[in-house]
């Protein structure tokens, strides 16, 4: 498990001495339709911006320069649904071809630079052909993931305010059919914006009903389109916006910009993952979040790797043996998911019977993300598979991993429940509240020394005080994570759990703000507090404690009921909101702050350090009763 001697430490020194020649030397594997005027530019932004000068196009360094170079032929991405039952096999120049006519498409549509496009879709091959497709115009997707409500995806249009929006008749979870054209409809007439047009992709299970005027069929807009050339960017030109959870209910709309990220996506494909052009590569997870972003589309098409894209589930889909069949058919080298999926299956078939099934040569390493993966499941992984496991620690705004192992430089040292070591490109510190660094093994706030490398948000859309505000202003000269943890002698990174109120259920990032919002709207709460409490699968899953306004008298299971199905309604099923329990009173201190860290104490089952500023002591004892009456 093993290996004796890293490169890392030489790597890692070599980006320290002289990061802009790192990064400019990182460039060489990026084809530039013109080069930068220097590698950084410390006044741009928030905190500057790389490769300004340069030009690109995005989607041509995915596909075209590919073909060009011979791999034609070569799969690019293979899409494999559980869901459906089938296989489809999209080679380089049959996914180029789709793309520059559907970019056809968009543009006949009047898409062109700098526009925006929200692409709404289930996990098929048409996601990442749009996504592709907006790259080539030089336009910025945004894309919504499936599970999220009509609410979110209207918040979402509200802001990013795109001229065309993609989407699907339908999505396909176990046992039920999601119908996305109604969900589609509400959004966009409950958003101030209005798209000029919807192109909707009609799938065998559900077809949609189109509307006149507006909306157009994917595969007959595609089919009737003249392929797009792809057109020149500047690297600093945003390509994507993706909206990720923030303290608040209000979307934080982060950028991605072109130039960076393609530097940062395709170094890291063979610096962490240790992957090169025509090897197969699968990401578990969905082109809604960002994992799906940077590792099922960008990375392995930039660097000419094959994607293997997955709809279906770890477990259920059909059983808990998919994902050994997936690797197994697909001669998969490198597996990336999260700790959720490996504790699905590992409650389902703890011993592996179903693994035993498979012949799991090809796999060489897991990769897991999205929340830290506790020990035992990582040591169950590493046991069973007998391949290293490897946690590494990123979030939606660097876009890729802020600390990995290494199979690109020979990993190092296993360490069950650590994140790896910073990778090139970031200065990882654990500091006190004051802004202090704190001493090796010690827990702080983990922040990242300015600049942020290639491939981390510039800013939020439309909102560079809105940026500094939340990441730069508490640790001046710093990038606040959100998360904390601390750096160990060795140098290895241990992060445990967010700052905020940000939680982590199944590997999705979710604001219990957003839900503490929508529990507040019932006309019977007077107040609320939505915790994250451990859960044996999701890692975390949201409780909600409701008091409700006096004078009211109705069952509360009834009251929970409701509430319940208003998250489900407003923020999607994502939010696996399912608990909600009506107390008497919240445990705050005399100033009235929840006390929400004794909540989520209570919740798992600890006994929780009560503060002496507590105002009602008995509130806990309460809240302890109804809590184990559940
Ligand atoms: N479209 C519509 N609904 C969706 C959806 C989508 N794309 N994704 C999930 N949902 C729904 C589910 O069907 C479920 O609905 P239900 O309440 O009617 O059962 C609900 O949202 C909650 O989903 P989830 O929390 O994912 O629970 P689950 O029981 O369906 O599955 C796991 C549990 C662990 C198998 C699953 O969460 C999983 O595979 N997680 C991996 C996560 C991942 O890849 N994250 C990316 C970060 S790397
Ligand atoms: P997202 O932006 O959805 O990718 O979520 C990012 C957050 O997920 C991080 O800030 C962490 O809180 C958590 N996270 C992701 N990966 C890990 C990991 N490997 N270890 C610990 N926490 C993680």
């Amino acid at each position: 498990m093993t290996a004796p001697a890293s490169r890392y430490p030489t790597a890692y020194a070599a980006w320290r001495r002289d990061p802009p020649a790192w990064w400019a030397d990182a460039a060489q594997g990026i084809t530039w339709d013109r080069p930068w005027d220097r590698v950084f530019d410390p006044d741009a932004g928030p905190y500057g911006s790389w490769f300004p000068g340069a030009r690109l196009n995005t989607c041509f360094n995915c596909l075209d320069r590919h073909v060009a170079a011979g791999r034609g032929a070569q799969p690019a991405l293979v899409w494999d649904s559980a869901m459906e039952g089938r296989v489809e096999t999209l080679t380089y120049a049959t996914l180029l071809a789709r793309v520059a006519k559907f970019a056809g498409a968009l543009a006949a549509l009047g898409v062109q630079v700098g526009d925006r496009v929200v692409i709404y879709m289930p996990m098929v091959p048409e996601a990442a052909i749009a996504m592709l497709a907006c790259a080539r115009l030089g336009a910025i997707h945004s894309v919504v993931f499936g599970g999220f409500a009509a609410a979110e995806l209207a918040a979402r249009i509200a802001d990013a305010r795109p001229k065309v929006i993609v989407s699907a008749s339908c999505g396909l979870e176990p046992g039920r059919t999601v119908a996305y054209k109604p969900l589609l409809d509400t959004a966009i007439a409950l958003s101030p914006h209005r798209p000029d047009a919807c192109l909707i992709l009609q799938r065998a299970a559900l077809h949609a009903e189109l509307t006149p005027g507006r909306d157009h069929d994917f595969r007959a807009a595609e089919a009737a389109a003249a392929p797009h050339p792809p057109v020149s960017v500047a690297a600093t030109d945003p390509l994507y916006i993706l909206y990720t959870s923030g303290t608040t209910g209000r979307p934080k709309g982060v950028v991605r910009d072109n130039g960076g990220h393609a530097v940062a996506l395709w170094t890291s494909m063979a610096m962490i993952y240790g992957l090169d052009a025509g090897e197969m590569f699968w990401t578990a997870s969905d082109v809604g979040w960002v994992v799906g972003h940077s590792y099922i589309v960008y990375a392995p098409l930039l660097r000419g790797c094959t994607s293997l894209m997955y709809e279906g589930k770890p477990v259920g889909t059909p059983d808990a043996g998919a994902f050994w069949r997936v690797i197994a058919q697909h001669k998969v080298k490198v597996l990336f998911t999260a700790p959720t999926a490996l504790r699905a299956i590992k409650q389902r078939d703890p011993d592996g019977a179903l693994l035993a099934r498979h012949d799991l040569s090809s796999l060489q390493a897991l990769y897991l993300a999205g929340e830290r993966c506790d020990p035992p499941t990582a040591l169950w992984a590493a046991g069973l598979l007998g391949r290293p496991v490897v946690d590494h620690w990123w979030q939606t705004e660097t876009g890729w991993p802020i600390t990995a192992g290494f199979r690109g430089y020979g990993l190092f040292p296993f360490k069950p429940g650590s994140g790896g070591r910073p990778c090139p490109g970031y200065d990882l510190h654990a500091l006190d509240d004051a802004g202090t660094p704190v001493a090796a093994g010690v827990t702080g706030n983990l922040a990242l020394r300015l600049p942020l490398p290639p491939g981390c948000a510039p800013t939020l859309w439309g909102d560079d005080p809105g940026y500094r505000r939340a990441y730069l202003a508490d640790f001046p000269g710093y990038y606040r994570t959100g998360d904390a943890g601390s750096i160990d002698a060795d140098g290895d990174v241990w992060v445990m759990g967010r700052t905020d109120d940000i939680i982590n259920v199944a590997g999705h990032r979710l604001s219990t703000g957003a839900m503490e919002e929508v529990l507040a709207a019932h006309p019977d709460v007077a107040e609320c507090a939505v915790v994250g409490a451990a859960d044996p699968v999701k890692g975390q899953a949201p409780l909600g404690l409701v008091v409700l306004k006096a004078g009211v008298v109705r069952d509360e299971a009834v009251v929970a009921a409701e509430l319940v199905a208003l998250v489900r309604e407003r923020i999607g099923p994502v939010a696996a909101f399912r608990d909600a329990l009506v107390v008497q009173r919240l445990p705050k201190t005399r100033s009235g702050k929840i006390l929400r860290a004794t909540i989520r104490a209570l919740a798992d089952g600890q006994t929780p350090v009560v503060p002496a500023t507590i105002e009602d002591p008995a509130a806990i004892d309460e809240i302890a009763t109804v809590l184990a009456r559940g």
